[in-house]
């Protein structure tokens, strides 16, 4: 799909209330495309609504949902879909986390990307259509103070690649990838992970922040999606997400 292939298309972006969903909704309905964004906060759908006007679908619910993932699936037919919802981790070092917050992100994350990738499977989506999952440059390295943060995360990556090989076994057409950001503290999660990193290592955040240099930021992260779902090109199964665009990870 070219650039102005994605100006009528439909996108699909899940955690569209804030954060990096925010900004590729935003992104993606500059681009021209009708947007549908999922998330459990209505007003903060409904606040961006006013912002993006009639390309704009907030849908108010629950991204884990496997029947509300094949139902907007079938509903919409999106040519792109954005997985980018997640948990905020609960960030405390692992003898201070409970099986119940290491969990957190698995029952999110990981339950969100195993239903939606499996529904895309399954419908199937229309080839030429694009399924990017939000992983974490974390799943490269672990994040030792997020609990089951970057294993979820890991496993969001292999999910995907998984649902790529099966695309292409069936000829399906359908392009599976993922995208690893890298810390960002301009969203309440990457914000979370700074403080307690920060805090780690006694400093104050705003140290912390300083010493990250550019900042990847949810305009930065839209404009990479637009350039995913523009691009059919972008074959690799993961792409670190950097403030100065996407490097494939072999
Ligand atoms: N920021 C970073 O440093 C960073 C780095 C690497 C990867 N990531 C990944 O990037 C993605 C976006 O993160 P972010 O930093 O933008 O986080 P954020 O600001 O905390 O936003 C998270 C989004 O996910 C939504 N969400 C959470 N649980 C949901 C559920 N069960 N159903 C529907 N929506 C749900 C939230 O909306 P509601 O609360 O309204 O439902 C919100 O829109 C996540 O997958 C995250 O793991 C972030």
């Amino acid at each position: 799909m070219s650039l102005s292939e994605i100006a009528g298309s439909t996108v699909i972006v899940t955690g569209a209330s804030r954060g990096f969903g925010r900004g590729t909704a935003t992104a993606l309905a500059g681009a021209g495309a009708r947007v549908v964004g999922l998330a459990r906060d209505g007003d903060a759908l409904e606040k961006l609504g006013g912002e993006l006007g009639d390309s704009f679908i907030g849908v108010r619910g629950d991204a884990t949902d496997p029947e509300l993932a094949a139902e907007l699936l079938v509903r919409y037919e999106p040519r792109t879909v954005v997985l980018n919802a997640g948990a905020n981790p609960v960030t405390r070092p692992i003898q201070e986390q409970t099986w119940d917050t290491f969990r957190n992100n698995w029952e999110v994350d990981v339950q969100q990307v195993f239903n939606w990738v499996r529904a895309a499977l399954r419908q199937p989506l229309a080839p030429g259509s694009t399924v990017v999952s939000f992983s974490s440059a974390a799943a490269l390295r672990g994040s030792p103070l997020s609990g089951g943060y970057a294993g979820a995360k890991a496993t969001v990556r292999f999910i995907s690649a998984y649902a790529a090989a099966e695309s292409q076994d069936h000829k399906l057409g359908i392009r599976f990838l993922t995208v690893l950001p890298m810390l960002s503290p301009a969203t309440d999660l990457g914000a979370n992970g700074a403080a307690a990193y920060a805090a780690a290592q006694g400093i104050t955040t705003e140290a912390f922040v300083r010493g990250m240099g550019t900042i990847l930021t949810p305009e930065k992260v839209g404009e990479a999606m637009v350039g995913l779902a523009a691009d059919p090109g972008l074959t690799h199964l993961a792409y670190l997400l950097m403030p100065d665009g996407l490097k494939p990870v072999q």
